[in-house]
C-alpha cells in the first residue's frame, strides 16, 4: 500500500524551517472577535471591526518586525482584512518577511460520554477552507484542543484529542499548511507537577501515533506546547517529541512578560534537537496594548513596546537573554 504525499512536501518543509528560524518566533494574534474584544474593553474600546482593525494594523506595521519574528497566526477576520491605509495585512506580513497563520479550529464543545470534558471542533469544511486560506496567503495553520487533568483525563478525551489533531495536520499538510500541533493540558487543578508529567507523556504519545496513522511528515509540523518548569518541559518532550520535528513554539498562557522570556531563554541554555521558541500573545502584546490606549499619538511608543518584547524573546530563543 502506497500513500500519496502531499504535492506540497518540500514547501511544507520549506515553511517549517523558516518559521522556525534562529532568533525568531510567532507572534500570535489570532483571537477571537470575542477575546479581540476584552483585550479592547481594557483599554476602554469599543469592539468593533474599525478598532480591531487598527490595533492589529499598529501590530503587523511595526518597522522591522520580522527581524524577531518569523510567522503571525491571525484570526480569519484579519486574513481577508486590510491596514488602516487600505494595505492587504497578508501583504504587510509578507513584506516584513513574516509568514501568515490561521486559526482553524472551531472551538471547544462538550464530549458526551466522557467526565464533563471537550472535544475541539472544526474538521467539517476543513479542507475546503484551507485551500481557500492557501490562496489567501497563509502558508500555516493553528488548532488548539484541551486535555483536562481534574477531570480524568478519560482515555477517550485523550483520543478523542489526538485523533482530531491528527486528521486536522494531515488535511492542512495536503493544502499546504504546516499545522501547528496543539494539546494544551490545561494546568488547572490540584495535581502535582508529577502528574501533569504522566498525562503529557500520554497525550504526546497518542498524538505521535496518530499522526503517523495519518502519514503526517513530521519535518513539517511544528508544536505548540504549554511551559511548565524548564527542565522538566524539556526532560518531557525529549522522552516523546522526534527531533524530525522542526520546531516546538510555546505559549505564554498568562505568565507574565518577562517571565516568558526568561523560561524561553533557560530552555535554550543547553543545545536542543529542535528549535525551541515562542508563540507568545499575551506575553508579547501586554504593554503594547496598553501603551497605545487606542490613542493615535501612542501607535510609535506602543510599536516601540511591541518591538522590545520581540527582540527579548529573540534573544532568548538564541539563549542569550540577560534582561
Ligand atoms: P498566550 O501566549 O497568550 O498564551 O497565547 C498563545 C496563543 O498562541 C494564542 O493563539
Amino acid at each position: 500500500l502506497t500513500v500519496r504525499a502531499s504535492s506540497y512536501a518540500d514547501e511544507l518543509v520549506k515553511t517549517a524551517k523558516t518559521i522556525a528560524s534562529p532568533g525568531r518566533g510567532i507572534l500570535a494574534m489570532d483571537e477571537s472577535n470575542a477575546t479581540c474584544g476584552k483585550r479592547l474593553a481594557s483599554i476602554g474600546l469599543e469592539n468593533t471591526e474599525a478598532n480591531r482593525q487598527a490595533y492589529r494594523t499598529l501590530l503587523v506595521t511595526a518597522p522591522g518586525l520580522g527581524q524577531y519574528i518569523s510567522g503571525a497566526i491571525l484570526f480569519e477576520e484579519t486574513l481577508y482584512q486590510s491596514t488602516v491605509d487600505g494595505k492587504k495585512i497578508v501583504d504587510v506580513l509578507i513584506e516584513q518577511n513574516i509568514v501568515p497563520g490561521i486559526k482553524v479550529d472551531k472551538g471547544l464543545v462538550p464530549l458526551a460520554g466522557s467526565n464533563d470534558e471537550s472535544w475541539c471542533q472544526g474538521l467539517d469544511g476543513l479542507a475546503s477552507r484551507s485551500a481557500a486560506y492557501y490562496q489567501q496567503g497563509a502558508r500555516f495553520a493553528k488548532w488548539r484542543t484541551v486535555v483536562s487533568i481534574p477531570n480524568g483525563p478519560s482515555a477517550l478525551a485523550v483520543k478523542e484529542a489526538a485523533w482530531g489533531l491528527a486528521r486536522y495536520a494531515a488535511i492542512s499538510q495536503d493544502n499546504g499548511l504546516v499545522p501547528i500541533v496543539e494539546p494544551e493540558i490545561l494546568l488547572d487543578g490540584e495535581h502535582n507537577i508529577d502528574r501533569n508529567f504522566e498525562v503529557a507523556q500520554k497525550v504526546w504519545a497518542e498524538v505521535f501515533f496518530y499522526l503517523s496513522e495519518n502519514n503526517v511528515t513530521f519535518e513539517g509540523i511544528l508544536l505548540k506546547p504549554s511551559m511548565q518548569v524548564a527542565d522538566y518541559t524539556l526532560k518531557l518532550l525529549r522522552k516523546r517529541i522526534p527531533p524530525s520535528v522542526p520546531g516546538i513554539m510555546f505559549l505564554s498562557g498568562g505568565q507574565s512578560e518577562v517571565e516568558a522570556t526568561l523560561n524561553l531563554n533557560a530552555m535554550n541554555q543547553a543545545p536542543n534537537p529542535w528549535h525551541v521558541s515562542f508563540s507568545y500573545a499575551r506575553a508579547l502584546q501586554n504593554t503594547c496594548l496598553k501603551t497605545w490606549g487606542g490613542l493615535p499619538e501612542n501607535v510609535a511608543a506602543a510599536q516601540e513596546a511591541l518591538l522590545i518584547r520581540a527582540k527579548a524573546n529573540s534573544l532568548a530563543q538564541l539563549g542569550k537573554y540577560t534582561g
